[in-house]
């Protein structure tokens, strides 16, 4: 297994979380999903998020992404990007920002693609609504180019296509190129390769590292697979409960956990990956 990157390649601060705290007010008690959560991402860093199911991993992915339901939500804090907070800004601000500089891609591309719409139309989405200065022979050029760049074969051809002619892999690959044709600042990976084989994951691990070194965007790697955040990431926050237990580089907090809760974790990683 490839050893985990040390030197995290650190540029600048780019978003800056501090004190996310939200809260779900629509049942008998109120649900605290995030408390307490303080993160600064630097240009060109890749963070794991870890934690056990419920931890609070997708509600923060969501709030930076700016995806928070309006509806019994109560919510605190800053998350700080290019001068707005995203937390309480208005929503043109936020669409803005989203699928332009701050992209997010899901556990099953199936349920963001759209079953009725061509590969390529979905692919330059975030062309039409942020670049509207493109042509249409411009914006296609632009999505068999980041249809290459994530690895689909023949993207001429898939560009043609609707997503159920797309095996599994290839739908993920559609969904990362989507996400990062506008060369994103930060990208958001919510258990990206949760339900693909081994195999396709790899391949999927690779692509968001080349993604990362050739672009510099920045990456939040959000999995339950510990090996796969430890050969990707440079740094790694574990959460329970909606709070951050321990944070560090993903040297410190894997060779050298220093909370009962992360050593709990890493046990539970087969030895035979390790
Ligand atoms: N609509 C809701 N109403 C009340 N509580 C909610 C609601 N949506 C989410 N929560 C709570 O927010 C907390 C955090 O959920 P979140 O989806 O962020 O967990 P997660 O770490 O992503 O888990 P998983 O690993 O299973 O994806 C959970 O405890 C959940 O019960
Ligand atoms: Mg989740």
């Amino acid at each position: 297994m490839a050893a985990a990157m040390t030197t995290a390649p650190l540029g600048e601060p780019i978003l800056e979380i501090r004190d996310l705290h939200l809260e779900f007010h629509d049942h008998d008690r109120p649900e605290v999903a995030v408390a307490d959560f303080d993160l600064t991402l630097h240009r060109g860093e890749i963070v794991g998020i870890v934690g056990e199911s419920g931890s609070g991993k997708s509600m923060t992915a969501h709030a930076i992404a700016g995806l928070l339901s309006r509806h019994a939500l109560e919510r605190s804090g800053q998350i700080l990007f290019d001068g707005h907070d995203l937390l309480h800004c208005d929503r043109s601000t936020l669409r803005h920002y989203q699928g332009d500089e701050i992209s997010i891609i899901f556990q099953e591309p199936m349920t963001s693609l759209d079953p009725l719409q061509r590969i390529g139309m979905q692919v330059e989405e975030a062309l039409r609504i942020h670049h509207k200065e493109l042509s249409a022979g411009e914006r296609r050029a632009a999505a068999l180019s980041a249809m290459d760049a994530v690895g689909l074969p023949d993207p001429q051809q898939v560009y043609g296509m609707f997503p159920h002619e797309l095996s599994g892999g290839m739908r993920q690959r559609v969904m990362i190129a989507a996400a990062t044709i506008s060369k994103p600042q930060i990208l958001i990976a919510d258990e990206p390769t949760t339900a693909l084989d081994v195999t396709i994951q790899a391949q999927i691990i690779a692509l968001l590292r080349k993604i990362n070194a050739e672009d510099g965007t920045a990456i939040i790697f959000i999995s339950h697979d510990l090996s796969l955040v430890r050969q990707l990431c440079h740094r790694v926050v574990v959460m329970r409960q909606g709070e951050i237990v321990e944070t560090g580089t993903a040297d410190e907090v894997f060779e050298n956990p220093q909370h009962s809760y992360t050593r709990m974790l890493i046990d539970a990683i087969p030895k035979v990956v390790l």
